[in-house]
């Protein structure tokens, strides 16, 4: 219905049958919510759907799931991926080639550059990219906000008076899994709530200055603040754990990427009736963005056909519509309207586009589109050892610089 409102777009047909192996991170209740719209999908085309979860929040163990199977020499057919992951897989000569198809859709004219360069390698399209998804969100409980004076937050002041009112009220402030890939999400947002420039010349240019400055030691002592509103069973939580406590009414406040909202609208909530959400305070204006691509691999003659046609399925406006309103995302294409969508997704789509032509859309370093793997785990490591009180904020900004150089070799 959708698909055939737009103007010029033709949808191809590539496979009736065949089967597509898939493996990917969406195991909690909204993530397998979003999925099944992408299996579905394909099962009405005929296409046998072979499952290959690995759980695991940021996608850290699918990776390494990912790795023992390449090595084998018996690649899935399809893979969740996020950024510079993709460009490293490209690398090792083992992707395939969605030419084909691309070029037919004219993918060129309505993804954005920003997600070209990932799902592009040396010209040629590898990778299927699903949605955008961004790191810089704060998920509220309503009732929790009511209590806490009824005002949502727009700098760091006020969001730290709001968490303290909901100490005073006797709720849990901050939910929160103590994971690297968690706390790397908060110090996305706590590092561009420093400012768009500062973020950039941290996270993005890597400069030395940035990562162990004065700035950095700020930032370091953001997440120390932070850190005090959280509850003392945090180590180890799941993502989507932390965003029940919220919807329980346990905790008043989340800060994690927009698949919280798929986690809120499973269980039966409303924006704006139910939850808030609101851009981490300070930070209106930019995004720090991340991708899920699908990143194909070279399989066999017989199973090409399937491989093209999901890839087509992907990128379908209709698809990128009814998967990404479940998912908490926003659309890949920028043709895709925003009319299913509810206000935060509406807000979503705004932000980015506002972002992208005011050159505040950045990559987010906690999920894999700032810098490379190595890079990103040696920031997560200083993160974590900062968050669970091992270092302090001074001797974290000076660990920072060595760490990040070390792993840029
Ligand atoms: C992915 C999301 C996913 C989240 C939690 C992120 O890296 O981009 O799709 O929902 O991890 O698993």
């Amino acid at each position: 219905m959708l698909a055939s409102s737009l103007v010029g777009y033709a949808a191809t047909s590539f496979a009736a049958g065949g089967s597509v192996e898939v493996l990917h991170w969406w195991t909690s209740g909204g993530e397998a919510a979003a999925l099944d719209v992408l299996k579905k999908k394909l099962e009405s085309q005929g296409i046998t759907w072979k499952d290959m979860p690995v759980a695991g929040g940021g996608g850290e163990q699918a990776m390494t799931a990912l790795r023992a199977r390449v090595t084998a020499g018996d690649p899935p057919t399809a893979v969740q991926a996020l950024g510079f992951d993709i460009t490293d897989w490209a690398k090792q000569g083992v992707v395939g080639d969605l030419g084909e198809v691309a070029d037919k859709e004219g993918w060129d004219k309505v993804i954005p550059t920003a997600l070209q360069n990932f799902a592009k390698y040396d010209g040629k399209w590898i990778a299927a990219p699903v949605n955008v998804h961004s790191t810089n969100w704060v998920w509220i409980s309503k009732k929790a906000l009511d209590a806490a004076g009824g005002k949502e937050p727009t700098n760091w002041d006020e969001f730290v008076a709001m968490l303290d009112k909901m100490k005073a009220n006797g709720i849990t402030p901050l939910a929160h899994g103590g994971q690297a890939w968690q706390d790397a999400t908060l110090f996305d947002a706590v590092v561009l709530g420093l400012g768009t420039d500062f973020y950039k010349a941290a996270f993005i240019d890597l400069d030395p200055a940035a990562l162990g400055g004065d700035k950095m030691v700020e930032a370091f002592d953001r997440m120390k603040k932070l850190r005090s509103y959280v509850d003392d069973d945090f180590s180890g939580r799941d993502w989507n754990l932390a965003s029940a406590m919220v919807i329980q009414g346990k905790a008043g406040a989340q800060m994690m990427g927009d698949w919280a909202k798929g986690e809120f609208l499973k269980a039966g909530q409303k924006p704006g009736t139910d939850f808030v959400c609101i851009r981490f305070p300070g930070t209106q204006g930019a995004v720090t963005f991340n991708s899920d691509m699908f990143m194909m691999f070279k399989v066999g003659d017989d199973k090409k056909a399937a491989q093209l046609q999901m890839a087509s399925d992907i990128e379908s406006p209709d698809f990128q519509s009814s998967f990404n309103v479940v998912k908490g995302s926003v659309p890949a294409r920028t043709d895709v309207p925003d009319t299913a969508f509810d206000d935060c997704g509406k807000k979503g789509i705004k932000d980015l586009a506002e972002a992208n032509s005011s050159g505040k859309l950045f990559g987010s370093m906690a999920h894999g589109y700032a810098v490379p793997a190595a890079i990103k785990n040696a920031i997560y490591d200083v993160v974590t050892r900062h968050f669970n009180g091992d270092v302090d904020s001074k001797e974290a900004a000076k660990e920072l610089v060595d760490a990040v150089a070390a792993a840029k070799g």
